[in-house]
């Protein structure tokens, strides 16, 4: 079976693709990027919602590529800032915007407040045709600190607390980010779902 992968980002596929390997033979699947098609498109992602973004992205790209697509969309979700920065993660100081830009604009907007709970959310989908659509849910959940902490990972990752393993995600490795983040859970299910549709399929 073979699968586009709907991102640009490297680190997004490798992580896909050794999961993948949980669940499938090497000989059964193969994944194709975006970049190894000669005709580009642009998919705009203006859903309201994690799900939303991923749906769109999946769909578009089967309509246009005619094959089955896995995309996702993900964010940092600080229920006591009503939800910010969600789906406005990547672009929340701006577009653009650097990660540390973003990351002083958190800070800011939680300086006078006490409740830092957060968390990664991850929304995986997979649509093979309009009738094979599947969709899941992956999540991280955290607290915001101060002061940046580490220098691995990306994006929040420095201000990302884990209570549980006293660290911040920029501080563990990335194999061990990898084993719990919130796109591991929504892929792990995802590939769950998908290889349980193949073998229904065969029968
Ligand atoms: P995307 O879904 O990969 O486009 O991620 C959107 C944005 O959410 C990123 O640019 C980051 O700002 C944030 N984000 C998503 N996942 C993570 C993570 O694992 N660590 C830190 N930031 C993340």
């Amino acid at each position: 079976m073979k699968i586009l992968i709907a991102t640009k980002n490297l680190g997004k596929v490798k992580e896909i693709e050794a999961l993948s390997e949980e669940f499938f033979p090497l000989e059964e699947m193969s994944f194709l990027l975006l970049k190894s098609f000669e005709k580009q498109i642009e998919v705009e992602e203006n859903g309201c919602s994690f799900y939303e973004n991923a749906y769109i992205k999946a769909r578009e790209y089967s309509r246009f590529y005619k094959m089955p697509v896995i995309a996702d969309d993900s964010g940092l979700v600080v229920p006591a800032l009503k939800g910010e920065p969600g789906i406005y993660s990547s672009r929340y100081a701006g577009e653009n915007a650097k990660d540390e830009e973003n990351i002083e604009k958190l800070l800011f907007h939680l300086k006078d407040i006490k409740e830092k709970k957060a968390y990664f959310q991850c929304s995986a989908v997979f649509y093979a045709s309009e009738k094979v659509v599947f969709h899941t849910e992956g999540r991280l959940i955290g607290e915001i600190i101060h002061e940046k902490r580490g220098e691995k990972g990306f994006g929040y990752d420095p201000v990302f607390f884990l209570p549980e393993k006293q660290m911040t995600l920029a501080e563990i490795s990335l194999k061990e980010k990898n084993q719990i983040s919130h796109r591991r859970q929504a892929f792990y299910s995802l590939f769950e779902k998908i290889k349980q549709w193949r073998e229904n399929e065969s029968f």
